[in-house]
């Protein structure tokens, strides 16, 4: 592996887009090649990039033995044979968030990870946040004693459409998987995997989950109430609630800039955090130095906890009547 690492782009999509002016702020990593579905997507999208190479087929940037990290951003249910096409090519990857539609697929991933040693992991970019990193470090400190307790909400209204990758069962529709996958990560994060999950919520015509409000328990009483939604704008708040304080992740907590700690006996402190680029810089370096230093894993976004979020979003499916599948004839 040379100095830099080089990165491809799978699915040149919405956050594709977003995502591509942070590899300017990531040191050591240069973005070389896309693969869309279509030649004359690729070509538009490594034009606008300044991309070396665009790929017409998604196998041909899996093959190509010039990039040792692939980016996949495809809606959720071609994740999995995107990430399992790319590890037996020997390549790296970052796989957007849901990691995969079911926790059958995610398990396979991690396995065949394991197995051939190459590095995988979840791109929950808001792990990797500033504001995130000190609040993982206040309550690591003891700031508001023991955490008892995680409350976090997410939501959008949008309007329903079928064939919208939101709405489509077969493209992972749904708000469990979208913006659930946020509300639980951030819970599991807090307070590790639950020992009971409960939800409740409606579905769409689609089949697909329109909102969700997801409690997690834990045997010795710590808890989460969590909730989320594509029906209405939920405000995207979250609270970590502990013996001796409490802490607020002002709005939207997946990407903050600002959290307040409330000790107890103290005036509130206001801390913000700003992020570097647009925010989706940090994952891109976390990804980047742990290849450089030879890691197969996150130590920040580790893949037990991967499995254990996307597990609570299968057990909630299941409670709401929504059946998620994996993508097949994906390459
Ligand atoms: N981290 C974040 O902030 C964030 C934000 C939004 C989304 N995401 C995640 O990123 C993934 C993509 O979301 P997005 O909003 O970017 O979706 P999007 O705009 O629909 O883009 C997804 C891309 O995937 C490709 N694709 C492959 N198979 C497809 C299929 N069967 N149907 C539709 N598109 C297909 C398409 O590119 P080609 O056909 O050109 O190959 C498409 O442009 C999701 O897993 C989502 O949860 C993360």
């Amino acid at each position: 592996m040379s100095n830099e690492i080089r990165w491809g782009i799978v699915g040149p999509g919405r956050i594709a887009e977003s995502v591509m002016p942070d590899f300017g702020v990531t040191p050591d990593a240069r973005a070389v090649a896309v693969a869309s579905r279509s030649q004359e997507r690729a070509d538009a999208f490594a034009a606008r990039h300044g991309l070396e190479r665009a790929y017409g087929s998604y196998a041909e940037i899996v093959a190509d033995p010039d990039i040792d990290v692939l980016y996949l951003a495809t809606p959720h249910p071609q994740h999995h044979a995107l990430a399992m096409a790319a590890l037996r090519a020997g390549k790296a990857v970052l796989v957007e968030k849901a990691f995969t539609a079911t926790t059958a697929g995610a398990t396979e991933v991690v396995d065949l990870a394991r197995e051939t040693g190459a590095f995988v992991m979840e791109a929950m970019w808001t792990r990797f946040q500033p504001a995130v990193v000190e609040l993982r470090r206040l309550v690591a400190d003891g700031a508001i004693g023991e955490v008892r307790s995680v409350q976090a909400d997410l939501g959008v209204a949008r309007e329903y459409d079928p064939a919208d990758r939101l709405f489509a069962l077969e493209l992972g529709g749904g708000a469990l998987l979208d913006l659930g996958v946020y509300v639980v990560s951030f819970a599991q994060m807090l307070l590790g995997t639950p020992d009971r999950v409960v939800a409740t919520g409606s579905v769409f015509p689609s089949g697909a989950d329109a909102e969700a409000a997801i409690l997690l328990g834990y045997d010795d009483g710590r808890n989460a109430a969590l909730t989320t939604s594509l029906r209405y704008a939920l405000p995207g708040a979250a609270r970590v609630v502990g013996t001796t304080g409490w802490i607020d992740v002002l709005p939207r907590f997946h990407h903050p800039r600002t959290i307040v700690l409330h000790r107890q006996g103290a005036e509130p402190e206001e801390i913000t955090r700003p992020q570097t680029g647009a925010g989706y810089a940090h994952e891109l370096i976390e990804v980047t130095e742990c290849l450089r230093a030879g890691r197969t894993e996150s130590a920040v976004m580790p893949l037990a906890d991967t499995l254990a979020v996307q597990d609570v979003l299968g057990q909630a499916a299941d409670q709401l009547g929504v059946r998620h599948t994996e993508a097949v004839d994906v390459l």
